[in-house]
C-alpha cells in the first residue's frame, strides 16, 4: 500500500484518540489514564513499548528489519489548568483542565504514526523511537530531562530526534520550521530589595526601598538597549512590583517579579550575568541588602540545521513545494529543547488554523481550536520524515 493509502486507513482513528483525549485531559505529572490508553493502542498494533519514564511517559520501539540508525520522535501529553469555553461535542469534561496547546494532537499523531510505521517494518532500516513525554507545561522541571534520568535511551540512543507541534498561526497544509533558535529561553526573577523604614518626613533615618527598585527598574532596562546586539533578541520584563504601607511611610522592602525571554546561549548568559551585577551593584550604592531568586527555564529550542532542512524536504514531499513558508521563530518556551541539547534534530510546526470563517485563538487560550483535518497531513509529515531520516543516516553510514 503506498504511503498516503496507509495514512487515510488510520486517520479516522487519529482524530478519534485526539478527541477522547481532548475530553478526558489530565495535567502535567498525572497523565495516568493518557498513558494507559496510549499503552493500549501501542497493543493494540502490536508495537513493543517502556513505561515508567517521568513517571507516566512511555517509550515504544519499532525495529525495522533491516540494521540502520536510530530515529526519534516525540510527542507531548500533558493538558493545562485552563477551563475550556468551548462548546463541542467533546468538549473537556473536566473542570479546569484543557488541551489548549494541543498535546492532544501530537499524541493521537504519534500514536498514528507509529501504527503506520510499525506496517511498513519490513521496509525499515533502522529503528524508531516512539517517545511520549509527560510534563512539557510543567516549566522550569518539564517531563523531557526526568525522561533521559530514567533512561529512556540508554538502550536505543537517538541519532537525531524530531518534536511535532500544532500551530495555529499556520494553515492546513503548511509546516514552519527554521535552521537554529525556533523557540525562546524563558527565565524568571523575584527580586527583594530590603531597605529600612521610616517617617515620610525623616528621610535621611531610612533607606528608601522605593527610590533603590526605581534605579534598579531603570538599570535594568539598560541590558537590551545597551549590552545586547541590536540584531539579537532579548527581553527584560518586570511584570509584578509590590510594596509600601502608607502614603508617609517610607517603605523597607519592595519586592519584583519577571521574566528574561532570549534566543541564542550566550546572549542568555550575558543577560543573566549583566542582571546579577546590576542588582548587586544597585544594592551596594545604596547600602541596601538584595535577594535574588532566578529560576533556569527551558533553554532555547535550537534546530540542527540539516535536520531542519530535512522537515522541509518531508513536507514538501507530502504537501507540495509551497508548503513551508518562511517564518519566524517564537519566544515561547518548549521542554523539547533538552532533547535537542542532548541530540541533533529539529522541532517544527504543523499549519492547525480553524477555517477562515471562525476566529482563530492563540495556544494557551480557553478558546483554543485546532483544525482536525491537519492530523491525517501530520501523521504523513512524520512518517515521511522519520523514512528521510532513516535513508540519509544510512547513507551517511555508508559513506564512512
Ligand atoms: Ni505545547
Amino acid at each position: 500500500m503506498e504511503l498516503k493509502q496507509l495514512v487515510q486507513s488510520i486517520e479516522k482513528e487519529v482524530i478519534a484518540i485526539r478527541r477522547h483525549l481532548h475530553q478526558y485531559p489530565e495535567v502535567s505529572g498525572e497523565e495516568f489514564e493518557t498513558s494507559k490508553m496510549i499503552q493500549g493502542k501501542l497493543s493494540e498494533a502490536g508495537i513493543q513499548y517502556k513505561t515508567g519514564y517521568a513517571g507516566t511517559g512511555i517509550l515504544g520501539v519499532i525495529k525495522g528489519e533491516k540494521p540502520g540508525g536510530t530515529v526519534a520522535l516525540r510527542a507531548d501529553i500533558d493538558a493545562l489548568p485552563i477551563q475550556e469555553e468551548n462548546e463541542l461535542p467533546y468538549k473537556s469534561i473536566q473542570p479546569n483542565k484543557m488541551h489548549a496547546c494541543g498535546h492532544d494532537a501530537h499524541t493521537s499523531m504519534l500514536i498514528g504514526t507509529g501504527k503506520v510505521l510499525n506496517q511498513l517494518k519490513s521496509e525499515i532500516a533502522g529503528t524508531v523511537l516512539l517517545v511520549f513525554q509527560p510534563a512539557e507545561e510543567n516549566a522550569p522541571i518539564g517531563g523531557s530531562r526526568r525522561m533521559m534520568d530514567d533512561g529512556v535511551f540508554d538502550e536505543y540512543t537517538p541519532d537525531v530526534i524530531f518534536g511535532q507541534h500544532v500551530w495555529p498561526d499556520l494553515p492546513v497544509g503548511e509546516v514552519g520550521v527554521v535552521h537554529n533558535e525556533i523557540m525562546g529561553a524563558s527565565d524568571r526573577f523575584k527580586i527583594t530589595v530590603k531597605g529600612s523604614g521610616g517617617h515620610a518626613s525623616m528621610p535621611h533615618q531610612s533607606n528608601d526601598a522605593i527610590i533603590i527598585a526605581n534605579n534598579l527598574i531603570t538599570q535594568l532596562q539598560t541590558i537590551v538597549s545597551r549590552n545586547t546586539d541590536p540584531v539579537d533578541s532579548a527581553v527584560l520584563t518586570i511584570g509584578k512590583i509590590e510594596g509600601g504601607y502608607r502614603y508617609n511611610v517610607i517603605a523597607d522592602e519592595v519586592t519584583m517579579e519577571g521574566t528574561i525571554r532570549t534566543f541564542k546561549p550566550e546572549v542568555k548568559e550575558m543577560v543573566k550575568g549583566r542582571f546579577y551585577s546590576i542588582v548587586e551593584g544597585v544594592g551596594k550604592s545604596f547600602n541596601a541588602s538584595m535577594g535574588i531568586d532566578y529560576f533556569d527555564g527551558y533553554p532555547a529550542t535550537v534546530n540542527s540545521p540539516e535536520w531542519a532542512d530535512e522537515v522541509r524536504n518531508a513536507a514538501q514531499k507530502v504537501l507540495g513545494e509551497g508548503a513551508t513558508p518562511v517564518v519566524s521563530p517564537s519566544l515561547g518556551g518548549e521542554d523539547f529543547s533538552r532533547f535537542l541539547h542532548k541530540y541533533p534534530g529539529a522541532f517544527y510546526w504543523l499549519g492547525t488554523s480553524v477555517k477562515d470563517t471562525e476566529p482563530q485563538y492563540p495556544l494557551h487560550d480557553p478558546r483554543f481550536k485546532l483544525n482536525e483535518l491537519a492530523l491525517g497531513k501530520g501523521v504523513e509529515v512524520m512518517v515521511q520524515l522519520a523514512l528521510n531520516a532513516l535513508s540519509k543516516l544510512k547513507k551517511e553510514e555508508s559513506a564512512l
